[in-house]
């Protein structure tokens, strides 16, 4: 397995040049566009890992599965599908388009900007120090990796240039899908998208969501069946924003890709993946990411259709 995948990512080295790191968030635009790196995990914990994996990067919107599994835990499906739908919008992540153009004015998914707010205001705490005490707590649990942190530097980044997220929050308040206060519902959801990962958080975040829920560490139980196959079903339908399809006929594996470069990927009852390349396409995907992961579904006949 090791060789197959330094040989895998040798080859798709040269893609990061057709895309560009992120720059609309300014401190990711200091990552280097030509960093590539994988680990995949198994049901049996054997873990392999080639590249650049021991890169440090901010987890971005893999964190929304995450939040989203969590956010049904603290208040049940009925109450989170109330406000957000379970349908690909077809728009770019940061849409606003279609809260307008479509009443009720709630997102379509929880995976697009609009929808992860609102999951992140579902999450309870007494306060937004508690809130973000047990979101940390549950990605910790979750990648088995009691030291993720937030990076300060990425998270105050966004929070001063991320006028868009505020413009889409407030119109979620003026239409009454969230309440209370949004700049500390903002602040929390910056945090989520500043936690900082390597590839084998996000391939044990991946594989635990495989294995249906249980820790495939120790045996435990982290989420409910039901929860773990509704989210991977999120990873299909909506996990790449609007490159979902093509990605599902390519590499027909459930992820979930952030603008950091990273992307979870979750191959039922077999594999965690995490690949990392912060050189995007125009859809804020990894350019060469997508590449590893079509090679490692075809080498290992990994699609799940
Ligand atoms: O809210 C944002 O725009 C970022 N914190 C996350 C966006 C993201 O990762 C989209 N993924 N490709």
């Amino acid at each position: 397995m090791k060789y197959i995948l330094d040989e895998i990512i040798e080859n798709n080295r040269k893609y990061t040049s057709e895309g560009n790191v992120a720059t609309y968030i300014p401190e990711l635009a200091k990552g280097n566009r030509d960093d590539l790196g994988v680990c995949v995990i198994d049901m049996e914990n054997n873990t392999y890992k080639s590249g650049d994996y021991d890169r440090k990067f901010t987890i971005q919107s893999v964190s929304k599965p995450i939040s989203l599994a969590l956010a049904i835990m603290d208040n049940g499906k009925e109450n989170v599908f109330s406000k957000v739908g379970m349908e690909p919008s077809g728009d770019p992540f940061n849409s606003i388009m279609k809260l307008e153009t479509v009443k009720p004015s709630i997102p379509y998914n929880p995976m697009i900007n609009a929808g992860a707010i609102v999951i992140t205001s579902m999450i309870k705490g007494k306060d937004n120090d508690e809130k973000l005490d047990r979101m940390l707590n549950f990605f910790r649990r979750l990648s088995c990796n009691p030291t993720l942190e937030v990076n300060k530097d990425v998270y105050m980044s966004e929070k001063i240039t991320g006028d868009r997220n505020r413009a889409i929050a407030y119109l979620l308040k003026s239409e009454g899908i969230i309440d209370g206060d949004i700049e500390g519902i903002l602040d929390l959801y910056f945090k989520q998208c500043a936690i900082e990962v390597t590839v084998e958080d996000l391939a044990r975040m991946g594989a635990n969501l495989a294995s249906y829920g249980i820790d495939i560490s120790n045996g435990e139980r982290i989420v409910s069946e039901d929860i773990a196959r509704t989210v991977k079903t999120f990873m299909v339908t909506c996990g790449m924003y609007d490159a979902s399809g093509e990605f599902a006929i390519n590499v027909g594996i459930p992820s979930k890709s952030g603008v950091g470069g990273g992307i979870m990927c979750s191959v039922p009852k077999k594999l965690g993946i995490g690949v990392f390349g912060p050189s995007l396409d125009k859809k804020g995907n990894s350019v060469a990411g997508i590449r590893v992961l079509k090679d490692i579904s075809r080498r290992a006949s990994l699609s799940i259709f």
